[in-house]
């Protein structure tokens, strides 16, 4: 028998914040973490899921060790909770098409490499529709897919499309890989310099996890190279700083020296096989239908944002 909504126990005992607060916990396996997430301090979260409990009637966490399991009532509890709130989502973008673009928010993950042309062209599509509300972040190639398993944002912009999950990727722009060096350094200036001569100098590289060091990897082992690795830091403007007080050399997108150009205190070497030629897509999960902000943003990259973005950059 299915009672009237207004007549379940339930639903008139539990909130929609204490679900939130419990899905964030059960994606997450702990209470800390769906604090930070949340901003909400952890006895906050602790409370809200023990009313949810005695709501339930049912443990719906066991802690095994230091970790928290889902129990049987948890889990289902859990399914329920995305059901929920993917219907909200769906119902919040309906009423936002209602409204056209005249306001909505956007959520857009990208790698740490595009921070240095994304924010230039969010610029132009804001005045346009002001009313539109953005959270970018900017994070490495394995916290994109992350967040893109997650389902947390509309659209993400990498280099190296994943093969799972299932998405649909645009191309957008090249992001091609460079040599950098100290503008003293001995090989600036020489031309068609061997790869193999990278063997020898004190190499700084990205942390793991990073799609640069994955290309960057990637040649080295095709050309049998073990790298000579001085420092990893992962941070495209502490690898420059750390280049121009001439710890080492690296290899990192010629994006992230677009602004300062190679004329200051770094210089890019002419070497063979570089710049390694990658590319950036936007990409979403096949699945997602993209809101209407979502989806004017996503045109809006590959006509006018990306001209934007030929004509200003290098
Ligand atoms: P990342 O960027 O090094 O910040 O992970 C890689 C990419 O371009 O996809």
């Amino acid at each position: 028998m299915v009672y009237p909504l207004s007549d379940s126990q339930l639903a008139s005992h539990v909130t929609l914040h204490q679900l939130q607060v419990f899905e964030v916990a059960a994606r997450h396996g702990s209470y800390t973490r769906a604090a930070e997430e949340l901003f909400l301090t952890q006895p906050t979260v602790s409370m809200q899921i023990k009313h949810l409990t005695k709501s339930v009637g049912m443990q719906l966490f066991e802690q095994v060790g230091k970790r928290l399991f889902l129990t049987q009532a948890g889990q289902e509890l859990f399914h329920t909770c995305q059901e929920i709130f993917g219907r909200i989502s769906q119902f919040e973008m309906s009423v936002a098409d209602l409204k056209g673009l005249k306001q909505g928010y956007l959520k857009v993950t990208v790698v740490t490499t595009a921070k240095y042309v994304i924010p230039r062209l969010l610029g132009p599509f804001c005045q346009r529709y002001p009313g539109v509300e953005i959270a970018l972040k900017v994070t490495n190639h394995s916290g994109v897919l992350e967040r893109l398993a997650e389902n947390k944002d509309d659209l993400y912009i990498l280099s190296k499309v994943p093969d799972e999950p299932d998405v649909k990727a645009y191309p957008f722009l090249p992001n091609p890989l460079v040599v950098l060096a100290n503008h003293e350094h001995p090989l600036v200036g020489e031309k068609n310099i061997p790869i193999q001569k990278l063997a020898d100098q004190p190499f700084i590289t990205r942390e793991s996890g990073s799609g640069t060091r994955g290309y960057i990897q990637q040649l080295f082992d095709e050309h049998k190279i073990s790298p000579t690795i001085k420092i990893e830091l992962s941070s495209n403007e502490a690898i420059k700083q750390a280049i121009a007080g001439g710890l080492g050399i690296s290899v990192l997108s010629k994006h992230t020296i677009s602004l300062e150009g190679a004329s200051g205190q770094i210089a890019v070497l002419d070497v063979q096989h570089f710049p390694i030629p990658c590319h950036w897509y936007v990409i979403h999960l096949a699945g997602k239908q993209l809101s209407v902000v979502a989806q004017a943003f996503l045109e809006y990259l590959q006509t006018e944002g990306k001209e934007l973005a030929e004509s200003t950059t290098w």
